[in-house]
Order: structure tokens, then sequence, then C-alpha cells
């Protein structure tokens, strides 16, 4: 019985690794040098999409900055870029967008506005919330990462 058993598992396993083998094998296949070119060229991130990765990762920093009690204070990002940049194609700015843009870089500068007298941490968060309420309706792929943003 044990070495039935011992036998099962043994080809299970063999079994297994064969899968592995061969789908290792077709990977290879299709990432043929001629269709890895056009799968970079189908995946470049738009402007917009570059831009808002740069703001993501300005306010990773400005989090860290702030959770350790620092006051950051310098905003290097161009945010009228996100009035002129290019979307992933097909998107479009919406009177959503248009709605949401201004009130948002209004309140991402309030963060670095170090004369003002409403807390620091809340200003941050406002911005974050800022991004979420244009995210809801315009891209809500990356709402879970930007939640992570705000500062409990
Ligand atoms: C006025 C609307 C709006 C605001 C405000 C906004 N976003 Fe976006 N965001 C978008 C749209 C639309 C896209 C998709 C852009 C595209 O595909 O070209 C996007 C894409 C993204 C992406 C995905 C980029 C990628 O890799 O494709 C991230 C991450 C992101 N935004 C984070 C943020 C953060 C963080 C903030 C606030 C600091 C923010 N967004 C504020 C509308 C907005």
């Amino acid at each position: 019985m044990a070495y039935y058993l011992n036998n099962n598992v043994l080809s299970c396993a063999i079994f297994l690794f064969l899968m592995l083998f061969s789908c290792k094998n077709e990977e290879k296949i299709v990432e043929a040098p001629v269709e890895k070119k056009v799968e970079y060229e189908m995946y470049q991130p738009s402007e917009m999409s570059g831009f808002m990765n740069a703001m993501y990762a300005y306010n990773v920093q400005l989090k860290t900055q702030i959770v350790a009690g620092e006051t950051p204070n310098s905003m290097p990002l161009d945010l009228l870029k996100l009035h002129t940049a290019e979307m992933t194609d097909g998107k479009s700015r919406t009177q959503n967008w248009e709605s949401f843009v201004n009130v948002f870089i209004e309140s991402q500068e309030a963060v670095v506005d170090t004369l003002s007298n409403t807390e620091l941490k809340t200003r941050f968060n406002t911005a974050i919330n800022n991004c979420l309420s244009c995210h809801k309706t315009e891209c809500t792929g990356p709402i879970p990462k930007i939640k992570r943003l705000l500062i409990p």
C-alpha cells in the first residue's frame, strides 16, 4: 500500500513537472522577438499615465514625510500638465474630469502651503480624496492603490 501511494505521488510529481515544462516551452514560442516588440508598442503608457505615476510617487514621498513629522514645502510637479497631457487612446477629458481637475490641483498645492491653518494631515488626505473622486468615474483600476495613500 505504501509503495502504491508513493508511486502515485511520484507520478503526480512527474506529471506536474511535465506540465510546467511544457507551459514554459509554449511561453518561449509566444515570446518570439518580433512579437515582443509589438507588445511593447501596444503597452506604451500614455503621457497622462506617466504623469499620474509621477503624482503617485510624489504623494508616497509626501506621506512618508508627514508620517515622520516633517513639513513638506516643495511641489515639483507641473500640475497644469493635467490639462494638456495626452491620454491613452480612446480616452478624453469628460465633463466629470473637468469638474474635478481644478479642485484637485488646488488641494494638491494646498498640501505644501506652510501658511495654511488647516492641519497638514487633513490637507494631504483631502488631496488624495480628490484623486479618488476623479478616479471613481474616470479610471477605477488604481483606486485601491490610491486609497492606501490616505493617512489614517
Ligand atoms: C481629474 C481626474 C483625475 C485626477 C484628479 C487624478 N487622476 Fe489618476 N488617472 C485619471 C485618468 C483618466 C487616468 C488614465 C490615464 C490614461 O490612461 O491615459 C488616470 C491614471 C492613473 C494611474 C494609472 C497610471 C498607469 O500606470 O496607467 C494612477 C496610478 C493614478 N492615476 C494615480 C492618481 C493619483 C495618485 C492622483 C492624485 C494625486 C490622481 N491619479 C488624480 C484621472 C485622474
